[in-house]
């Protein structure tokens, strides 16, 4: 990838104007750190063919080899209030979800809250770091890892994720699909900022939500329990109705979903 083929596709005002892009580097989400720290401007983007310690959420590693997938971390400074900063994850997964529908998949949806599903898989993982310094945002940092044109995982994850070509049977055009969920998240962003949460995106969120309607089994570290998923409220906490006909509103930092026939 380079960084004049990406610039090419763009057609943002903001995000990504500003655009680094490495051979190889240790993580994505760890050099838009060290940029925001030296003051790099909000929607500065880092890319890089692949990453030695790609990081991954509940501090797991991503393995990140070389050519085939996408790396890339979005600086942001949203002036909004730390706890409203989480809802950037689900905008990103929107973003993501609306870049790859463009490519027609037959089936493709978002696991709540940021994980991207395509025939009960995962293509594409998120991870949001944030900085605050006296109870005040310093900065985010949006960093997606998307399952491009591999075309096998290694057995412990082969279970579990897959590729946009193993899926679509077609090689993707990494710069361009780069550009196109700037696109989508551009124009997300600019919804999530008039209110610093998901009110103007809910619906858009729960129509592509894979848990919508269906049974889940949420990992409350105080208690486990089953219900129904009803889509997300504008925290993007999700909804979960109990057997018992309680509604609980699920969130992403204390605890995680699992569908009860399944990944989803
Ligand atoms: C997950 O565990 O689902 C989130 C994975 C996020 C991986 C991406 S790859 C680019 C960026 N840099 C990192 O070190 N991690 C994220």
């Amino acid at each position: 990838m380079k960084k004049e083929e990406i610039i090419s596709y763009l057609d943002t005002a903001w995000v990504a104007r500003n655009l680094v892009v490495h051979e190889e580097t240790v993580s994505t989400n760890l050099d838009a750190k060290q940029l925001a720290e030296e003051g790099a401007e909000s929607g500065t983007l880092v890319v890089s063919e692949m990453q030695t310690a790609g990081r991954g959420r509940r501090g797991r590693t991503w393995i990140s080899p070389a050519g085939e997938a996408v790396y890339m971390s979005l600086l942001l400074r949203p002036s909004c209030k730390p706890e409203q900063a989480s809802a950037l994850t689900l905008v990103m997964a929107l973003a993501v979800l609306e870049a790859v529908e463009e490519l027609k998949p037959e089936s493709c949806g978002i696991k709540w809250p940021n994980d991207i599903v395509m025939n009960g898989k995962k293509i594409c993982g998120i991870l949001t770091e944030m900085s605050v310094e006296k109870n005040e945002i310093s900065h985010v940092v949006v960093g997606v890892g998307i399952n491009a044109n591999q075309s096998s995982f290694d057995q412990e994850i082969s279970e579990t994720a897959t590729s946009l070509f193993l899926e679509l049977g077609k090689r993707v055009d990494r710069s361009w699909l780069i550009s196109r969920v700037m696109h989508h998240f551009e124009e997300a962003y600019e919804e999530y900022e008039k209110t610093w949460d998901l009110t103007g995106l809910v619906d858009r969120y729960n129509r592509h939500l894979l848990n919508k309607d269906r049974q889940v089994r949420v990992l409350d570290p105080k208690e486990e329990y089953e219900g129904t998923a009803l889509g997300i409220n504008a925290q993007g906490e999700l909804l979960v109705r109990k057997q018992d006909g309680e509604l609980t509103e699920v969130y992403a930092g204390e605890v995680s979903v699992r569908g009860i026939y399944g990944y989803v």
